[in-house]
């Protein structure tokens, strides 16, 4: 049976485990030069509903780097955009394609496009979470703390698609999960039930309790692609939600800072926090690379 990649709630603490060691051996090979075409001749659909910047380049550079390629479908251009059914574009794309990764709003679209294609699907991002950011954090925070289990991660902010993802991944690899969010910004009230269920969850309005003594603190955007609208609201509701030199000081010493990308300095994050982590943000936005080339090795080989 064909294999997805949708969210990480799909996948075993094992499974996950075994992704990143393979995301590690992949990003060694590339260190040193070693040839790795695991996927020759094999070429990956990405259909892209959002700008990406990261996601794009990363899956695409990933493909060629393994020796297949990848076509960039704009959901704009091909006939989606104009209506055509999910579950024929995944039939059509199927007969063509070895494997699809899609970024678009609504969860389902991208498990329809699963549940009628023929070939593996990945997700690039939903409204409802982004799994191939966090194998890449996870990735991160491994080999900048020497490990995950024990580990407590901050999430500071809005409760959307990055906080799902990562409550869910920190929780199966053993980390503890904080979630600092406005009552009415939570994560999924499916998920926090989950993790509050399998314990090392805390999620709460008080953002120094939240960050006191965590290894990794994050932080995304307040207003999420789609929210562009609610933007001056979505600013007034986050105000005290503020990755700053405050909450790094009540974080653990030699805490990491972690943050998806694209940043709006002065709202989530302040400059001065994000540039003195600089080297961590940008080891986390090259791990996509190595953590979709892990993906794709491990679904359409
Ligand atoms: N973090 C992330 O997914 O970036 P892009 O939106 O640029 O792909
Ligand atoms: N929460 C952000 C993540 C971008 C990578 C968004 O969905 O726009």
């Amino acid at each position: 049976m064909k294999k997805d990649f949708l969210l990480l709630s799909h996948y075993t603490r094992e499974e996950l485990l075994s992704l990143l060691a393979l995301a590690s051996e992949l990003k060694e090979q590339r260190k040193n030069g070693e040839p790795h075409a695991l996927l020759k001749g094999k070429t990956l659909g990405m259909i892209f509903e959002k700008a990406s910047t990261r996601t794009r380049v990363s899956f695409e550079v990933g493909m060629y780097e393994l020796g297949g390629s990848a076509l960039f479908l704009s959901g704009s251009d091909i006939q989606l955009g104009r209506g055509e059914p999910i579950e024929d574009m995944a039939r059509v794309l199927s007969r063509y394609l070895d494997g699809i990764m899609i970024r678009t709003f609504a969860q389902e679209t991208a498990d329809t496009l699963a549940k009628f294609a023929t070939v593996p699907v990945i997700n690039g991002l939903t409204d409802f979470a982004h799994p191939c950011q966090v194998l890449a954090d996870l990735l991160t925070i491994q080999e900048h703390q020497g490990g995950l289990e024990g580990k407590t991660l901050c999430f500071i902010g809005d409760g959307n698609n990055m906080a799902n993802s990562l409550i869910v991944g920190g929780i199966k690899v053993g980390m503890h999960v904080r979630v600092a969010c406005p009552a009415a910004y939570r994560p999924d009230a499916g998920i926090m039930a989950w993790a509050e269920a399998n314990g090392g969850f805390l999620c709460t309005e008080d953002v120094l309790a939240s960050a006191t003594g965590a290894d990794v603190i994050y932080t995304d955007v307040w207003a999420s692609m789609g929210q562009e609208e609610e933007a001056a609201k979505r600013r007034n509701a986050f105000a005290g939600y503020q990755v700053n030199e405050a909450v790094m000081a009540a974080a653990a010493p030699g805490a990491m800072v972690l943050h998806c990308l694209p940043a709006h300095r002065g709202e989530e994050i302040t400059a001065e926090v994000l540039e003195a982590h600089a080297n961590e943000i940008f080891d986390e936005a090259e791990n996509r690379l190595h953590a979709q080339k892990a993906i794709m090795v491990h679904l359409m080989r």
